[in-house]
């Protein structure tokens, strides 16, 4: 029997109707029942303010504590003007600090980026790898998540209907489950 991980989600999307969301839930149904996911949201995390540190927000302090208790990371992100929204970057921010408490410390993770367009939010991606390499973030390398066109993958009830999107995403949940396996639970 797989040991069951506990993977956070963390949907850089605010949007009632967000694509990457609908995406991240894709995942989520499609993957190895030894991954057990929990969206944690990020919308109500305040804004990092360092001077802040000496008695932080609630927000903060029960934002921490989510990512402190999960074995695992999936970022799924749009691109906003060829970088990471800025709400997915101050959570990370939030939960990195303070200084040599992050919460973040190597726990696995992975990155899917989502866009209705056809460079499938490259850019955010890359500088969200950017941040989880400073983050010490093992984060897996392939596949590759890069979902384009993502307003044409779904029905009016955000159910996938594109067969091979769906096939792609089950083989990532499988790479995932592995790759946490790997850094978590090496064998000599
Ligand atoms: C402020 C802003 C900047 C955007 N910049 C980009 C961009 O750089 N690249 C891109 O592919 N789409 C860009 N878009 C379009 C988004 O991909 C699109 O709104 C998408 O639906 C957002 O993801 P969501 O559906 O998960 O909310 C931008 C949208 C907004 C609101």
């Amino acid at each position: 029997m797989p040991v069951t991980r506990k993977v956070g989600v963390f949907v850089g999307s605010l949007r009632k109707d967000s694509f990457t969301r609908k995406v991240a839930n894709a995942v989520a149904a499609v993957a190895p029942s030894s991954l057990q996911f929990e969206f944690i949201d990020i919308g109500l995390v305040g804004h990092y303010n360092q001077d802040l540190e000496s008695s932080p927000p609630e927000t903060w302090i029960g934002f921490r504590q989510k990512v402190r208790a999960v074995d695992a990371l999936l970022f799924a992100t749009p691109e906003y003007n060829r970088s990471v929204p800025g709400v997915l970057k101050n959570a990370i921010d939030v939960a990195s600090r303070p200084y040599g408490k992050s919460a973040w410390n190597g726990k696995p993770g992975a990155v899917i980026s989502v866009s209705p367009g056809a460079l499938s939010a490259f850019g955010a991606n890359h500088h969200l790898r950017q941040s989880l390499v400073f983050l010490n973030v093992p984060t897996m390398q392939q596949p590759e998540a890069y979902i384009g066109g993502a307003d044409k993958l779904f029905d009016a009830s955000g159910n996938l209907t594109n067969e091979s999107t769906r096939e792609f995403l089950r083989k990532f949940g499988e790479a995932f489950a592995a790759w946490i396996e790997l850094i978590l639970a090496p064998t000599a």
